[in-house]
C-alpha cells in the first residue's frame, strides 16, 4: 500500500457508519478496500453477528481476510455476478463524483466490483473532496511485460493532453509492488487533471495498461465524514 495522509479518522468512521444505513437484509454487497471501507466491514460484521443476512464480494485479499475475521459471509462474482450495493473509499472525489482510487493498490478489483453493482456508494473523510482531481498521484496498473514501452506510451498520451509529471513504479521495500492480480502500479504525478474523461479514454487505449484509478460514472452517491459526523455530498 502507498503511504497515505492521516486524514480524519473520526470522519472516516462516521461516513462508514452512515453507509450501514443503506444496507438491507438479503443484499449482495461489494466490499471496498482501504481504511474507510475496512471500517465499514467491521461495522457490517457487528450487524451480521446481530442477525443481518448479507453476502459480500471483497475487492482485495486484505478485505477478504478482514471480512472473514469479523464474520461477514463472502462470495464471488462467479457465484453472484450482479451486486446490489458496493461501499468503497476513494483517494479523491471530484466534480460529478469522478474519483481517483487505487492508493491501496486494489483499483482493478474495485472497478470490476463497482461495475457489477447497481450502486456504488463512496465513503470518505472531507480531506478527499477536491475541485480538480490529480493532487493525489494517479495509480495506473500495468502488466510487468513491456513495462518500459507501456510507460513511454503513457507519457506520450498524457503529454498529448498537456499532462506532464513523474511516473513512479510503486515499490514494496526494494522490490516492485505487486497487485493482487500480479501486476505493477505506476503512480502518475500530473498535479492537476482538468479533463479526467479524456485521460481515462487515452489510458484505456494503451496496451499493457490493465486499469487506471480514474472511476468515472461509477459512484452514484458519496458520504463525507468530518469529525464525528457525516452527510451526503451534493452531486
Ligand atoms: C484502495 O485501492 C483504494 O482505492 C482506497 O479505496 C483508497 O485508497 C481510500 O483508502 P482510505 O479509506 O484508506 O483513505
Amino acid at each position: 500500500m502507498r503511504e497515505k495522509a492521516p486524514g480524519d479518522e473520526a470522519g472516516r468512521a462516521a461516513a462508514a457508519r452512515m453507509a450501514l444505513g443503506e444496507v438491507r437484509a438479503g443484499m449482495k454487497l461489494g466490499l471496498g478496500s482501504g481504511r474507510t471501507a475496512e471500517q465499514f466491514v467491521r461495522f457490517l460484521g457487528e450487524k451480521v453477528k446481530a442477525g443481518l443476512d448479507v453476502a459480500g464480494v471483497p475487492t482485495s485479499e486484505r478485505t477478504a481476510a478482514l471480512a472473514a475475521e469479523v464474520g461477514v459471509p463472502l462470495t464471488d462474482l462467479d457465484a453472484m455476478p450482479h451486486l446490489d450495493l458496493t461501499v468503497d473509499g476513494a483517494d479523491e472525489v471530484g466534480p460529478g463524483f469522478r474519483l481517483v482510487k487505487g492508493g491501496g493498490g486494489a483499483l482493478l478489483r474495485e472497478k470490476i466490483v463497482a461495475a457489477a453493482s447497481d450502486r456504488m456508494l463512496v465513503v470518505v473523510d472531507e480531506t478527499k473532496v477536491v475541485a480538480t482531481l490529480g493532487a493525489f498521484p494517479l495509480p495506473i496498473e500495468v502488466v510487468p511485460f513491456g513495462l518500459g514501452a507501456t510507460r513511454a506510451a503513457i507519457v506520450r498520451s498524457a503529454a498529448g493532453l498537456g499532462l506532464n509529471g513523474d511516473l513512479k513504479l510503486r515499490k514494496s521495500g526494494e522490490a516492485a509492488y505487486l497487485t493482487d492480480g500480479g501486476h505493477f502500479i505506476l503512480d502518475a504525478s500530473f498535479g492537476r487533471i482538468p479533463d479526467p474523461d479524456a485521460l481515462a479514454r487515452a489510458l484505456d487505449a494503451i496496451p499493457g495498461v490493465v486499469e487506471h484509478g480514474l472511476f468515472i460514472g461509477l459512484a452514484k452517491s458519496v458520504i463525507v465524514g468530518r469529525g464525528g459526523t457525516a452527510d451526503w455530498l451534493a452531486p
